[in-house]
């Protein structure tokens, strides 16, 4: 593992478990894109916080350590997400930095992408 390397696990609801690596400074969105992870409907507004289906949910543990946390926008965002709990984030609002190295973190069944949801009032 290289310096700035950064091992993150995705738990899938379907049981896969997706092992990638990401650079510090890289969101999580940025680790499944670059990638190319295969999860369905992650990260439909490439990180403009405005859709929710990049919500992960992480450990209470992890969710405590994380350098930042979530800002009105990303809120206001997290309260549209599907299965929304205690310990969500959105993953394009988490960057990574070396001591979230290891970090684990589950993929909610289903997504609500606000962005239909607001426009057509339709959730999927
Ligand atoms: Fe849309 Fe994060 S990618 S809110």
């Amino acid at each position: 593992l290289q310096e700035d390397k950064v091992k993150v696990t995705f738990h899938l609801y379907d049981g896969r478990q997706l092992e990638a690596e990401g650079k510090v400074g890289d969101t999580l969105l940025d680790v499944v894109v670059n990638n190319d992870l295969d999860i369905d409907g992650y990260g439909a507004c490439e990180g403009t916080v405005t859709c929710s289906t990049c919500h992960v949910v992480l450990t209470q543990e992890d969710f405590d350590r994380l350098p930042e946390e979530a800002g009105d926008e990303e809120r206001d965002m997290l309260d549209l997400a599907y299965g929304l709990t205690d310990t969500s984030r959105l993953g394009c609002q988490i960057t990574l930095t070396k001591d979230l190295n290891g970090l684990v973190v589950k993929i909610p069944e289903g997504v609500n992408d606000a962005r239909i949801t607001h426009t057509y009032g339709f959730r999927y």
